[in-house]
């Protein structure tokens, strides 16, 4: 799929821009602080109604204003298809093709988008809780249902605290009500593990060999977590839930908390034996979360029949040249990219001939070359 326009109103620095992208590649470049990563996350929020970069829905809205809209058209396996988003200080409203989406479920596995920025570095430096966030995403724009069962298990998991704080209070004693919930969290939990389990596997189909492609080194891999070990694929694995719940059940109460689960599963990244959060170099640790993302973008192929708009900010600093032309492998005009640079000039000549090329300028985009689709 890809993106065939895009309109914002009010959008951080944009006051309107009205922009025609390239089914291919693109580029925008301009000096910093001029609407560069602006834009990017405009795409981001029409796909995925959030911003990436974890801030409120109200720093989106220009500052001043009361509201921003974004409207992009984009083209699905040859049928053009529109999406809306409107946000002000109060609500969100969603449309797809005009129509209102209430459901979010519904609505971000529409158009698939998958982004790389300097910050995504966090994705191997930060918490766990970053990591659940992030894959919970990209499961979800894949598999509608992955969302609905992680909501589910959020707000069981919410009553079972609740209950394990009474307990503790003693305010209520009723072990089979506690046991009710186990039981419902043990459902959505198997599922949640074996779907990560699946994902995960999916992205070491191709991790590996791209992380080679680009490094010149073996052995990159990406490893599930769970919070516990145990056989995802155990016939009885109800029972073994069941038994480690029961044998926490005094820890539990006391901490008024569930203390495992896939609220609390991890993973992690490895260049063989070294888990690259501690021993990785900052280049290492972006090529690692670039081959996690486009290993991504051929999951999508293979399982949902079209491909995802990838969006690529500022990914060639910090590589040495070696490593720039060997990821240029990686952005072809089979799938749309948009890239973001400071420096048009540093890129390779080969790659600008066959892009369509913006300039921005303090929120104003400015066509500079047109692409021919052969080229
Ligand atoms: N809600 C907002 N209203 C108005 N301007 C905003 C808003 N949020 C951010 N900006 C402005 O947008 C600009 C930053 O844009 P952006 O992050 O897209 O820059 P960039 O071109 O990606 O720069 P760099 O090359 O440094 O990454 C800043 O000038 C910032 O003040
Ligand atoms: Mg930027």
């Amino acid at each position: 799929m890809y993106i065939k326009k895009l309109k914002l109103h009010n959008f951080r620095n944009y006051k309107s821009l009205n922009v025609t992208l390239t089914k291919g590649i693109n580029i925008i470049y301009g000096e910093n602080a001029q609407g560069k990563t602006n834009l990017l996350e405009s795409i981001y929020v029409l796909g995925i109604t959030k911003s990436h970069r974890n801030f409120i829905d109200n720093s989106l809205i220009k500052k001043g204003e009361e509201y921003l809209t974004i409207e992009g058209t984009f083209n699905d396996n040859s049928l053009d298809n529109k999406l809306n988003i409107y946000i002000d200080n109060k609500s969100k409203v969603l449309k797809y093709n005009n129509n209102a989406v209430k459901k979010i479920s519904d609505y971000i596995s529409i158009m698939n988008i998958i982004i790389f920025y300097p910050d995504d570095l966090e994705l191997i430096k930060g918490s766990p809780q970053d990591r659940r966030k992030y894959i919970n995403l990209e499961i979800s724009q894949l598999y509608r249902n992955y969302f609905i069962a992680i909501n589910e298990y959020n707000k069981i998991l919410k009553l079972r605290n609740e209950y394990l704080k009474k307990m503790n209070k003693g305010i209520s004693r009723d072990k089979s009500y506690l046991d009710i919930l186990t039981g419902y969290l043990i459902d959505r939990s198997i599922f949640i593990y074996k779907m990560r389990d699946k994902f995960i596997n999916k992205v070491n189909l191709y991790c590996s060999n791209i992380y080679k492609d680009i490094m010149n080194l073996d052995g990159f891999k990406v490893v599930y977590k769970p919070s516990i070990e145990f056989d995802i694929n155990d016939s009885n694995i109800k029972e073994i839930l069941k038994k480690q719940y029961d044998k926490r059940l005094e820890y539990d109460i006391k901490l008024s908390m569930t203390t495992f689960g896939p609220h609390k599963d991890d993973i992690e990244f490895y260049l063989n034996d070294k888990n690259l959060k501690y021993y990785g170099s900052q280049g290492q640790q972006k090529v690692a979360i670039l081959s996690l993302k486009l290993s991504e973008v051929e999951i999508f192929k293979k399982y949902k029949q079209t491909t995802p708009i990838l969006l690529l900010d500022d990914i060639f600093s910090e590589l040495d040249d070696k490593k720039k032309n060997n990821l240029l492998k990686y952005i072809n005009k089979d799938i749309q990219t948009i890239i973001t640079t400071t420096d048009v000039n540093n890129l390779d000549s080969r790659l600008i001939k066959k892009s369509k090329l913006f300039k921005i300028n303090d929120g104003n985009i400015i066509k500079i070359k047109e692409v021919k689709l052969d080229e």
